[in-house]
């Protein structure tokens, strides 16, 4: 074998076989609530104006700052890989006058997205997501019916002990008084802080308090905590959030620590990770969102109140396969055609179209000579009733129609066929 030339691009990986059925499942489980829930489906371009991110997601955070995959067209526009779903909806929304319909406009997506991060466990830099967004709507209900999607989206891909982690950032007012007290509280403690967070307490106050480092987590434990410098509007929203998940009830807890990494939020933000789980902490968090009122206010554009949240679709699958959440193929639905001969290959060759306009699933191995294999490809398929077409069966324009279980077989003419496993179907 000659060596092999080309790779994929360092943190791309294909998706294929065994992997590609967990993809699918994931997909079809996010349909599923979609459906439940009303949301329509949306596909925004894979490339969008760098602009759009600098002034949503926030020109100092860790996506626009180091993760952007960047490029500069022939006519000179700088354009990005969409390294989040958020903002492309949120532009699409009011590019296509979304505003004019009932509102809230309910959206969800499925599709990959680019972060130029460190390749490591659970961080790639091409991930997939599924989304879910509430635009044009800024009722507290709708806060905790995302939080309520994103848990039964996880519990449809059968994970059972979920906790939701959730804090209130309040809004521009409430937040003015508390990044004063916060800042205050850092220079205090500027010597015992990293030099990350020296540089963060400068040009992103809040993101100090998401920092891992366990230094700055022991002191910011003394930290002035956000939830006491809420205004009575932001208060009451978030205490109306949490009631509404009591209802439920979905199980949460307040962590006054979660801020998020991008700018565009706003009162609530939240999490879901599992109880118990040390592999979680290896691949990073598996679901995130919260509002975001302030989006169009950064877009220099209509203030339009909106919610929701994403999933990271590779560190969910590790997890379903950590906890050995694997789904078994689908069982295919249909028949087998098996042929032993030339004339036999081209009788079956035509059958295959026959079926194809009734719209009845036809398998086949027509690369294939050998029965043997062909009946075990049809075993593996979990296919009941094969079609076999011999040398004689061929000459005489007939077909052997089997059930693989019972043994009893029928001949009948090709021209039937069709008919005959409809009836069967049937
Ligand atoms: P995010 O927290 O940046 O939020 O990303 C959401 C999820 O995407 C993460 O929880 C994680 O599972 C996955 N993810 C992020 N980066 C990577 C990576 N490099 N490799 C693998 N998975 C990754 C957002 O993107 C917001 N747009 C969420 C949102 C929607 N907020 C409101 N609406």
């Amino acid at each position: 074998m000659s060596k092999i030339k080309y790779q994929t691009v360092t943190g791309m990986h294909d998706v294929f076989g065994r992997e590609q059925l967990l993809y699918d499942k994931v997909k079809e489980a996010a349909q599923k609530i979609a459906d439940f829930y009303a949301f329509q489906r949306i596909n925004t371009p894979i490339l969008e104006d760098q602009d759009l991110f600098i002034r949503s997601v926030g020109e100092s955070t860790d996506i626009v700052e180091k993760e952007m995959f960047s490029l500069k067209t022939k006519g000179k526009d700088l354009l990005v890989l969409r390294p989040e779903g958020t903002a492309p909806v949120f532009r699409s929304y009011l590019e296509n006058g979304m505003q004019s319909l009932p509102q809230p406009v309910k959206l969800w997506y499925y599709g990959p997205f680019f972060r130029y991060e460190r390749p490591q466990a659970g961080r790639y830099r091409q991930f997939w997501q599924v989304g879910f967004e509430f635009i044009g709507d800024g009722s507290s209900v709708l806060d905790a019916e995302t939080i309520v999607i994103a848990y039964n989206l996880l519990s449809e891909l059968g994970f059972k002990k979920t906790i939701v982690s959730i804090n209130s950032i309040g809004c521009e007012e409430c937040r003015k008084d508390y990044k004063k007290a916060l800042s205050s509280f850092l220079r205090s403690k500027k010597d015992s802080i990293c030099s990350d967070c020296k540089r963060r307490a400068e040009k992103n106050i809040l993101r100090v308090l998401d920092c891992k480092n366990p230094k700055c987590q022991q002191v910011l434990g003394e930290a002035p905590q956000i939830l006491d410098y809420l205004c009575p509007e932001c208060k009451n929203h978030f205490k109306q959030v949490l009631e509404f998940l009591e209802e439920i009830p979905v199980p949460y807890k307040l962590n006054p620590f979660l801020v998020r990494g991008l700018d565009y939020y706003s009162k609530t933000v939240f999490e879901i990770s599992f109880e118990d789980n040390p592999e979680e902490e290896a691949i990073g968090s598996i679901l995130g969102g919260g509002r975001y009122d302030l989006l169009g206010k950064a877009l220099k554009t209509d203030i339009v109140p909106a919610v929701g949240f994403s999933m990271g679709v590779e560190r969910v699958i590790a997890l379903m396969k950590v906890k050995e959440i694997e789904f078994s193929p689908r069982k295919k639905e249909g028949i087998f055609v098996v042929q032993v001969g030339d004339l036999a290959k081209r009788k079956a060759f035509k059958i295959i179209q026959d079926f194809r306009a009734a719209k009845i699933n036809l398998f086949e191995a027509l690369s294939k000579d050998s029965m043997k294999l062909q009946l075990t490809k049809a075993n593996k398929l979990g296919i009941n009733t094969v079609l076999i077409i011999g040398q004689q069966e061929a000459l005489n324009n007939t077909v052997i129609i089997k059930d693989m279980t019972t043994g009893k077989q029928s001949i009948i003419k090709q021209e039937n066929i069709v008919k005959e496993v409809k009836k069967r179907i049937k």
